[in-house]
C-alpha cells in the first residue's frame, strides 16, 4: 500500500503497536451495523502507538521522533505500518511504559475515563458497578473508579474475578450469580461495558440519583429512552468515545506518575493478528490484547 501522507494538521505515526478492542472484534463479526457504511477491505485496530514520522504544515503540537499515541477513530486502520491522524487527536505517550503497552491505553480507557468522569459525573465515596470488569474498557474502568476514590464492585466470570481484585475492586461479583435487580439503592453507577444490561433489569439496584452508562451506541428500550431524558441528570446515558488528544494527556500524566497500570494481558506480532483476535475473544483473556508491527523489509513493500 502507498505510505500515507500528512496533510495540514495531520501527523504521520510510524506504528510499533495497536491493540485489540471489543469493537474490533464485533465488526470483524459483523455486529456493529456499521459494515454497509464502512469500506472493505478494511485494515482492523483502532489503537496506535509510536513514533511521529513526519507532520503536516499546521502541526504545532509535535515533532518527528516523539513518542506518541492516538485513537485513529471511525472505521480503525490502527494495525498498519504508518497512519495519519489529527494532531488533536494525538498525545505523548507515556514514557515510563513501552509503546506495546502504551498502545494498550487509547480506546479502552479513554472510553472508561470519559464513561465515569464526563457522562458519568463520579464522586468520591460514590459506589460504582462495573459490569464486564475483566474486559478492555472494564479494567481501565475499575482501576480508573479506585483513582476517583469510587467504592468499586466488579463483575466478571468466575474464573477472572481474581484478576478483578488484583486491579482494585472491593467486591466482585461472577457474572451469572449477581443479583443486579433485587437489591435496591445499592450502586450510584453502573457501566456496563459489553454492553449486556437493559435499564429495567438493573433500576431497582440504582440509588436515588443513580445512573446507568454504556457502550450501547444509542437507548435500546422505552424505558431506557425515559430514564435518558430524566432530570437533571439522565439516569441513563450512552457513552460515545470522543478521540480527544486532552483526555489521553490525562491517562499519559497518571501513567507516568505511578497512579495508573496498563492493564496488558499478552502481545502477538502483527503477522498473527488472527491469533490475537481469537485470543481477544475467547474465554482466558484478562485486559488488553496488543498487536506489535515490525516495519516490513524494502523487498516485500
Ligand atoms: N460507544 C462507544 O463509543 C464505544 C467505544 C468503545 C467500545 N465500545 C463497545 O464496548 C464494548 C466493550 O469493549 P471492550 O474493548 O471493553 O471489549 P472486551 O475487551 O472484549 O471486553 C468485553 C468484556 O465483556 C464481557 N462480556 C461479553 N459479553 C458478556 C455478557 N453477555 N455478559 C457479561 N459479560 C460479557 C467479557 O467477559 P467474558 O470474559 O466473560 O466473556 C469481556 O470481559 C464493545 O462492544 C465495543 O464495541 C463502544
Amino acid at each position: 500500500m502507498p505510505w500515507p501522507f500528512p496533510q495540514r494538521d495531520e501527523v504521520l505515526i510510524r506504528v510499533r503497536a495497536s491493540s485489540v478492542n471489543g469493537t474490533d472484534l464485533r465488526l470483524r463479526r459483523g455486529g456493529l451495523g456499521l459494515i454497509g457504511r464502512l469500506q472493505l477491505p478494511l485494515t482492523p485496530g483502532f489503537d496506535v502507538a509510536g513514533e511521529v514520522a513526519a507532520c503536516g504544515p499546521a502541526v504545532t503540537a509535535f515533532r518527528p521522533g516523539e513518542r506518541v499515541y492516538a485513537v485513529v477513530g471511525h472505521g480503525g486502520g490502527g494495525a498498519a505500518e504508518y497512519v495519519t491522524i489529527r494532531q488533536s487527536r494525538v498525545a505523548a505517550a507515556p514514557q515510563g511504559v513501552p509503546l506495546a503497552q502504551a498502545a494498550a491505553v487509547p480506546l479502552a480507557g479513554l472510553t472508561a475515563l470519559q464513561a465515569l468522569r464526563g457522562l458519568g459525573r463520579l464522586r468520591p465515596g460514590e459506589r460504582v458497578l462495573v459490569y464486564g470488569a475483566a474486559g478492555g474498557i472494564g479494567a481501565f474502568a475499575v482501576l480508573l473508579a479506585r483513582l476517583f476514590g469510587a467504592h468499586v464492585t466488579g463483575v466478571a466470570r468466575a474464573s477472572k474475578l481474581d484478576f478483578v481484585r488484583e486491579l482494585g475492586a472491593h467486591e466482585v461479583l461472577a457474572t451469572g450469580e449477581a443479583d443486579l435487580g433485587g437489591r435496591g439503592g445499592r450502586w450510584d453507577l453502573i457501566l456496563d461495558t459489553p454492553p449486556a444490561l437493559s435499564f429495567a433489569r438493573v433500576e431497582g439496584a440504582l440509588t436515588p440519583g443513580g445512573r446507568v452508562i454504556s457502550t450501547k451506541p444509542f437507548p435500546s428500550s422505552p424505558a431506557e429512552v425515559r430514564a435518558s431524558l430524566h432530570r437533571p441528570q439522565p439516569r441513563f446515558a450512552s457513552v460515545r468515545t470522543a478521540e480527544r488528544g486532552l483526555d489521553l494527556g490525562l491517562l499519559t500524566r497518571l501513567i507516568d506518575a505511578g497512579e495508573l497500570r496498563v492493564p496488558l494481558d499478552r502481545t502477538f506480532a502483527l503477522e498473527e493478528i488472527t491469533a490475537a483476535h481469537a485470543y481477544a475473544e475467547g474465554p482466558e483473556v484478562r485486559g488488553k490484547v496488543v498487536v506489535t508491527v515490525d516495519e516490513s523489509p524494502p523487498e516485500t513493500r
